[in-house]
């Protein structure tokens, strides 16, 4: 299987990631780091553990990751609307017994990818402060880094410029995506494409999430308990039939990579105004062959089309 390590900012759809990489048999999953996001790194760490305790996961290990941003300059954003004030539902759930590893995320990232040189695939679900703190050495030595960014060509979703974790750190997002590591790029253009749908929608019989509360499989009911409060953002928020798979559907790009078509090009990040966050895609590299900041940069792959149905299909199986 591939070995992968999944960088995340747990938050309800991380949660769905996170179990369909240990349901996936494609993938062994080294590792979680943790980064602020939906909720604060601290808050992240602890939702790491206690998903790894509710899947009987405890050997796999959690880092925990950065509690500022690259800058350290920008006052965090957390998602307790979207997610919860604690980041899965508003559950209650008790702490977890286990406690992260010794190591910083950034530190356990370096070894593995050290250790299995060209071989890890880093999933990054939350803003890109962990990964942009790395060196070039870092982008040499990871196979792949599969990140939930952006919103290319298509408005954000924390204000018409910018999707949330490109915003949670724009700076750390521009390092990155021209770090010259092999990254593939999943942004709302293509997330918003992948619907888990919901029975608040009345034009639709049969819904995903009623299938998922009737299989009784472990994961579905434990994702059905702390579902409801994304399935109220969503509706009240967007014209869909139900959910956003974001993470998910970024997960599955490591999982069968067929399943989305790319296109290559430079992306930079707006850092300033009211702008800041917005990723924008360069894919023409002879016009503006003059402007070094565009040209002279590393590609990366962004997603552009994805099969929608298939993806759905593979989070509902798993
Ligand atoms: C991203 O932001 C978070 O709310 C989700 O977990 C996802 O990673 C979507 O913009
Ligand atoms: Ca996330």
């Amino acid at each position: 299987p591939k070995k992968i390590i999944i960088d995340t900012d747990p938050g309800i759809d991380d949660a769905m990631a996170i179990f369909l990489a240990l349901q996936s048999p494609e993938l062994e999953v080294l590792g979680l780091t943790t980064i602020f996001g939906n909720v604060y790194t601290t808050l992240s760490t602890k939702n790491a553990l206690h998903l790894l305790e509710i899947a009987g996961r405890t050997d796999i290990p959690v880092a925990e990751g950065s509690h500022v941003t690259i800058t350290n300059g920008t006052k965090l954003r957390v998602a307790d609307f979207v997610h919860g004030n604690d980041g899965l539902g508003n559950q209650n759930f008790p702490p977890p017994n286990g406690k992260p590893i010794d190591q910083a995320a950034a530190v356990f990232l370096v070894e593995q990818a050290n250790l299995y040189p060209g071989e890890v695939t880093l999933v990054a679900l939350g803003p890109l402060t962990n990964i942009a703190l790395l060196d070039s050495g870092f982008a040499k030595k990871i196979g792949k880094i599969i990140i939930l960014g952006g919103a290319f060509f298509v408005n954000g979703n924390v204000n018409p410029a910018a999707e949330a974790n490109i915003f949670g750190d724009p700076e750390a997002a521009d390092m990155v995506f021209i770090s010259g590591a092999d990254v593939i790029v999943v942004g709302l253009n293509v997330t918003h494409q992948v619907v888990l749908t919901a029975l608040f929608h009345k034009t639709i019989l049969e819904a995903d999430r009623d299938k998922l509360a009737r299989s009784g499989g472990k994961f579905a009911k434990y994702l059905c308990q702390i579902m409801d409060i994304y399935f109220s953002y969503h509706k009240d928020s967007y014209e869909i039939k139900g959910v956003y798979l974001h993470d998910p559907a970024t997960l599955i790009a490591a999982v069968d990579p067929s399943l989305f078509t790319y296109t290559e090009g430079v992306v930079r990040v707006q850092t300033t105004g009211i702008s800041r966050g917005l990723t924008i895609l360069y894919n023409k590299q002879k016009r503006f062959g003059e402007v070094s900041e565009w040209c002279d940069k590393p590609t990366v792959k962004v997603a552009i089309t994805v099969d929608a149905p298939a993806v759905v299909k593979l989070v509902m199986d798993r």
